[in-house]
């Protein structure tokens, strides 16, 4: 997913398991049960992606959450997810990223950010915005918060559009005041436009209506093809003609935005010739924690059913970074089958994305089908250019337990605390 942007270098701070040169060793903590690889040799990750909560008043059909939604009694606690920020730090973590679900459905949000802000982390809180106050924002700025990335699903002048596409009547309006008040406190913003065939018209627009906000960056995002994004496929696929008109729209907008506002671009998998390197590599730099903890090497690992992941309820997270299973299975490339074992680019790409492997091809260790390597390619790629030219069914809205439609509400409940 395009929402962190893992650092090639990796970056290690002074800490309990601090090694030379930004290296760890899979045994730096001898109480692991996990017999040592001593040909394991493993970086501090740059990037933690804290889902606080599955709650969210909004619908978005293109959601990366899981379909099996997590249930608020089973979340973290606010001591649990101080301890997460603290051991995040120690183990060299740099950037925190609360998301969700909607992070601000939790009301001890302030608290996390002041925890993760007082242990030296960069903290970027990405949310949907509607559920924020002027006065909590405020407040969070106190407590530390240092960045604020707000998605949109279009325009102002295409609310009505916008508000469909969320399952959230008002959202639009909501999002541009919110986004005004983050300017006005003199915090960075950044703008995520999740694009798919509903909104893809509107890329230019986008892009000026990110400036107009004053971000200072913006993320056309295409839609990634997972969880409920799978599900709505055939809605949200754009064709291969409109990504390419975006896609050059894109590289105009660059050039007559440049030291405006950055755009950053990811290329939908289905139009790609060769795969993203998902997660900058399987336990490369990015740890991902889900409303209950458990700790997952991207957002989307839950779905490779024989995989499994510790919580940071039983172990220090440094030990789970190390040695967990999840993280040692897909880590390097000795795990690598053909075409990719060979392949001069596999620690470029890393055999892609290992979710969509498992999805596609029932073995997680198999090439990415995103790849014009792997025998797949073309039969999986023939999927994007049907669907996308037949029209679309209605939108399977995201939402506990549902997975039926369900037209747009007006300020949909959300089972929050905030
Ligand atoms: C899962 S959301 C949670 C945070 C918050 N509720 C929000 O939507 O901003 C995290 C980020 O991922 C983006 N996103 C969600 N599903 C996506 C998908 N299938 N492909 C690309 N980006 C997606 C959202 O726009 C948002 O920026
Ligand atoms: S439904 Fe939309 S707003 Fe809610 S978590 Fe998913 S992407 Fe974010
Ligand atoms: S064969 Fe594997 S390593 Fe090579 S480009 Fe394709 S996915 Fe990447």
């Amino acid at each position: 997913m395009n929402e962190i942007a893992p650092s090639p270098e990796g970056h290690v701070k002074e800490g309990t398991i601090t090694m030379d040169a930004g290296e760890m060793r899979c045994d730096a903590n001898p109480s692991s049960p996990t017999a040592p690889d001593p040909s394991c040799v493993v970086r501090a990750p740059i990037g933690l992606l804290a889902e606080l909560t599955h709650r969210c008043p909004l619908q978005c059909p293109y959601c990366s959450n899981p379909l099996e939604l997590e249930k608020v009694n089973v979340e973290l606690s606010t001591e649990d997810w101080q301890k997460v920020m603290r051991e995040a730090a120690q183990l060299g973590i740099l950037q925190v990223h609360l998301s969700g679900g909607e992070p601000t459905a939790r009301r001890d949000l302030e608290e996390i950010v002041k925890t993760a802000a007082e242990a030296g982390l960069y903290t970027n809180l990405i949310t949907a915005a509607v559920l924020l106050k002027r006065e909590r924002l405020e407040k969070l700025k106190e407590c530390g918060l240092d960045h604020v990335q707000i998605s949109i699903q279009d325009v102002d002048t295409q609310a009505e559009n916008a508000d469909r596409i969320a399952g959230y009547k008002g959202g639009s309006a909501k999002k541009k005041e919110v986004a005004g008040w983050v300017r006005e406190l003199g915090m960075p913003l950044t703008i995520n436009a999740p694009i798919h065939r509903h909104n893809i018209h509107s890329v230019e627009a986008i892009i000026n209506y990110a400036v107009e906000l004053g971000a200072g960056r913006v993320e056309i995002a295409h839609v990634q093809y997972y969880a409920w994004a799978l599900k709505n496929r055939s809605s949200l696929m754009p064709t291969r003609d409109a990504f390419m008109a975006a896609a050059r729209l894109v590289e105009r907008k660059r050039e007559e935005l440049k030291g405006i506002i950055v755009i950053d671009a990811v290329v939908p998998d289905y139009y790609a010739k060769y795969p993203k390197p998902c997660m900058g590599g399987w336990g490369k730099g990015i740890i991902n924690i889900t409303p209950s903890g458990r700790v997952l090497p991207c957002h989307a690992a839950e779905s490779i059913t024989h995989l499994e992941f510790d919580n940071v309820r039983d172990k220090p997270l440094a030990d789970i970074w190390l040695n967990g299973d999840a993280f040692q299975k897909y880590r390097g490339t000795s795990w690598m089958k053909e075409p990719c074992r060979t392949c001069p680019r596999r620690e470029i790409d890393y055999g892609g994305c290992r979710c969509q492997a498992f999805a596609l091809t029932g073995d997680a260790a198999n090439t990415d089908p995103a790849c014009s390597l792997s025998p797949l390619h073309e039969e999986w790629a023939k999927v994007a250019d049907v669907e996308s030219h037949q029209s679309p069914p209605a939108f399977v809205y995201r939402r506990p337990g549902g997975a039926t439609p369900k037209p747009a509400a007006e300020k949909t409940p959300v089972s929050s605390d905030a």
